[in-house]
């Protein structure tokens, strides 16, 4: 899996502002997919209410982008291919997650050297996620 740190400076964990910064992001991101009709696809393969959804995805972006390991202590590995296989990702889905995220990115103001440095990243993983040849 791609991961975004790199071998010197701050990681982005700390560039993005820490806890507040990473949680605010996904609050973000997750607050754009509820609404934008563009990310309707999607949000449909959530649960209604995505409060579960917003404290895991936290939980794992704290790790992988170089803070606290909340996912795996709290869950254990991550396993995040196998646990996306019940939802039919291909390329649409998987664009939709990133344009999803970018959007969530640039209204939070993330600088733009780490946004993109982040969107390559997260495009490894979710490329790394697609199950269905469309
Ligand atoms: C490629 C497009 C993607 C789609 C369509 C997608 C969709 C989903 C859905 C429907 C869930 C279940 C939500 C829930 O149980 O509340 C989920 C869970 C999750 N996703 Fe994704 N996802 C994608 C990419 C990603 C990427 C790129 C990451 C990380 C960078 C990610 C991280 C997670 C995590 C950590 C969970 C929670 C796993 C668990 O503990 O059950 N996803 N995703």
């Amino acid at each position: 899996m791609t991961e975004p740190a790199a071998p010197t400076g701050p990681t982005p964990y700390e560039s993005l502002g820490g806890q507040t910064g990473v949680r605010s992001l996904v609050d973000r991101f997750y607050d754009v997919m509820d609404l934008e009709p563009a990310f309707a696809g999607i949000r449909s393969m959530h649960p209604p209410a995505l409060d579960g959804s917003r404290d895991k995805l936290f939980w794992f972006l704290s790790g992988w982008l170089g803070g606290p390991p909340i996912y795996a202590e709290k869950i254990g590995h991550p396993m995040l291919r196998a646990r996306h296989l019940p939802f039919p990702i291909g390329v649409e889905e998987r664009d939709q997650w990133l344009k999803c995220m970018s959007q969530a990115m640039d209204e939070e103001g993330i600088d733009t050297a780490l946004q993109r440095r982040l969107a390559e990243a997260f495009f490894g993983t979710a490329d790394w996620m697609r199950n269905q040849a469309g």
